[in-house]
């Protein structure tokens, strides 16, 4: 599946007040942040934005906070982005909103999803983030599953495109969509079991093997396979924070069999030290003949602390939006800027 989007570098950006939507929704370790791949991932569609004369309003969400609850706040990300911009964060209103002067040309807003009105992507809120700004970016591919009031509400208001960072995971993944080479073996870990058990339906379709470890392993047996004789959920360990070591030869087996791989969420609550599978698992998908494709916050950052990121044909900055991608989902956010 090819897709064409709107390239921003096809914008006048000059002298115009753009709204980049940016995947800001990093893993955190307490109140540092624990992997700032997302955040690295909007500097390029930034930097671009200012080399040009625009004037940039970023905007996204961090977790999943239920009203303005201050752990979730986007304060860290922007102290981030003063430091990478080599400048003091001030605090700042516009339009209405919080956020932070990273300099004079460029803004960051506060968490998006303290306002109720992104999630259920209510008109009213939409109007008032399109005020701020003439055009729309998504740079947020992570999140373009969602149909969020900044992901599908504000480019029905304005001149929208997409960012460089986003066309490029959708041509990488249409790439891979079109022609996998097979057998290709999908896995799936993590702990979001509401977005993730729909996704291993859907992955039917596609994948020639699909492997369940994480919190949701243990639902597999509940999925209705149709005749689909390739799922298979890990056995979770007594102590249940991992899957076991026969399992993980079981899914090693399969896995150097694969000639593509694509891989989200860890398979043990590596947190909290418990990364035994997960890391056995990614040193056999390195030490394979597949492509292999990884994505999500926390498993980008899990492999990047244990110095497996680079290993990888390809770190896709989506989790659950990845593998609604690759399942031939139509994401609503690329569809809003179609
Ligand atoms: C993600 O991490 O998958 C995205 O940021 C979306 O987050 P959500 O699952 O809370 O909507």
């Amino acid at each position: 599946m090819i897709i064409n989007l709107p390239n921003l570098k096809q914008a006048d950006v000059r002298d115009k007040k753009i709204f980049v939507r940016c995947d800001f929704d990093v893993p955190m370790d307490k109140s540092s942040i624990a992997d700032d791949t997302r955040l690295v991932s909007c500097v390029s569609t930034i930097k671009y934005l200012l080399q040009n004369g625009a004037i940039v309003i970023a905007a996204g969400h961090l977790g999943r906070p239920v009203g303005e609850d201050p752990k979730f706040s986007l304060g860290t990300v922007a102290k981030w982005f003063a430091d990478k911009f080599s400048s003091t964060l001030i605090e700042t209103q516009t339009g209405g909103f919080s956020g932070w002067k990273i300099n004079g040309n460029f803004l960051i807003l506060e968490n998006l999803r303290f306002n109720p009105g992104e999630e259920a992507n209510d008109p009213e809120f939409s109007k008032k983030l399109a005020s701020l700004a003439e055009i729309y970016v998504n740079e947020a591919f992570g999140v373009s599953h969602r149909a969020h009031a900044s992901i599908v509400g504000v480019p029905k208001l304005l001149q929208h495109f997409a960012g460089l960072r986003l066309l490029e995971e959708v041509k990488t993944l249409s790439g891979v969509m079109q022609d996998p080479k097979r057998p290709l073996t999908v896995l799936i870990g993590g702990a979001k079991i509401e977005t993730k058990a729909p996704v291993i339906k859907k992955m039917m379709g596609f994948a020639d093997y699909i492997l369940v470890g994480g919190k949701i392993a243990d639902e597999v047996s509940n999925i209705q396979t149709n005749g689909h004789t390739k799922l298979l959920g890990g056995k979770i360990t007594d102590h249940g924070l991992d899957i076991t070591e026969e399992s993980v030869l079981e899914f090693i087996d399969i896995l150097s069999k694969s000639h593509t791989i694509v891989w989200n969420g860890p398979l043990g609550f590596v947190e909290g030290g418990h990364s035994e599978s997960s890391i056995k698992i990614a040193n056999a998908i390195i030490n394979s003949q597949a492509y292999s494709i990884v994505g999500g916050g926390d498993t980008l950052s899990f492999l990047r602390q244990e110095g497996f990121i680079d290993k990888f044909g390809f770190a896709s900055i989506g989790g659950g939006a990845m593998l609604d991608f690759l399942s031939g989902e139509t994401l609503p956010g690329l569809e809003a800027l179609r």
